[in-house]
Formats: C-alpha cells, structure tokens, sequence
C-alpha cells in the first residue's frame, strides 16, 4: 500500500508563514514525522509540495489511477478548485482533506471546502498531528481492501 501527501500552495513556507496561526512545525519536520509512521506501517510514502493548481491535479491522478491513498492539504485551493475536486472524483483516489488550522475558526471564505464532498473524511485544527492522524486513517481504510 501506498499513501501520497500532496500539499498546495504556500505550504512550502512553512514553519515562518504566519506562525500565529501555523506554528513553526515546517513541512520537512511533518515529512520526517510521517516517513517515520510509513516505515512502521509497511507502507510506501510519497510527500510532495506544489504552489501549481495543474501539478496537483496530475499528481491526484498518480495517486487514485495507482490505488495509492491520498491525503491532501490543498492549502487555498481547498476553497477554489473544482478541478482538484474533479481530479479526486475522477481518478477514484481515496482522499483525506487535512488542514492545520480550525478554518471555521477563521475568515468564512475558508468555511467551504470544494473537496470535502468528494473526501473520505476531513481533519482540521490539530496542526502537524492532524497529518499523522490522516494518514492512520488512509492505511486503516487502505488495509481493508476498499478503493
Ligand atoms: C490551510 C487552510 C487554508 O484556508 C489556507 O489557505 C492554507 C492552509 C491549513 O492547513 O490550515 O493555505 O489549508
């Protein structure tokens, strides 16, 4: 089994991106922290970063066409992108929507997720450790033969 963590835009900024509201976790100590949970597992990880719309698009894909499960941090994009709700849709991927922060504690732009519907399940507010507690979830449901 296979579990690839895309992340959208601006996440590369991580660790000194308003760290008010994100912390200073970076996206290399929650890499390091999920490679960790991967080894134990028994399961291959891919974690990738991009601030291009089309190269997550391509890389949900990847992930849904090879049967890899997908737990995704599409930044901004969560609350635009038709196409990265489409890409998940249409490529079968099996998707958790992961957010560090509460984004209904937030500005009510960041109320709706255009992904969430097309989602297993959504994690939010719990920083770093709602990666962790995503991926748990995406190898539980992986581990049951379900697409
Ligand atoms: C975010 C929340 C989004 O609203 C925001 O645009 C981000 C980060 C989060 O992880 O809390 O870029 O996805």
């Amino acid at each position: 089994n296979a579990v690839h963590v895309l992340n959208g835009p601006n996440l590369n900024l991580l660790g000194r991106r308003e760290p008010g509201i994100y912390g200073t976790t970076t996206l290399a100590d929650i890499e390091t922290m999920l490679a960790g949970a991967a080894r134990a597992a028994g399961v291959t990880l891919a974690f990738r970063q991009s601030n291009h719309e089309g190269e997550l698009v391509s890389w949900i894909h990847e992930a849904g066409l090879s049967g890899a499960g997908v737990l995704i941090n599409a930044g901004a994009y969560t609350h635009t992108s038709i196409a990265l709700r489409d890409a998940i849709a249409g490529s079968g991927a099996a998707a958790v929507e992961v957010h560090l922060s509460n984004v209904y504690a937030r500005e009510s732009f960041r109320h709706t997720s255009l992904i969430a519907p097309v989602c297993i399940g959504v994690i939010c507010g719990l920083g770093a450790t709602g990666y962790r507690l995503g991926f748990d979830a995406l190898v539980a449901h992986l581990g049951r033969g379900t697409p």
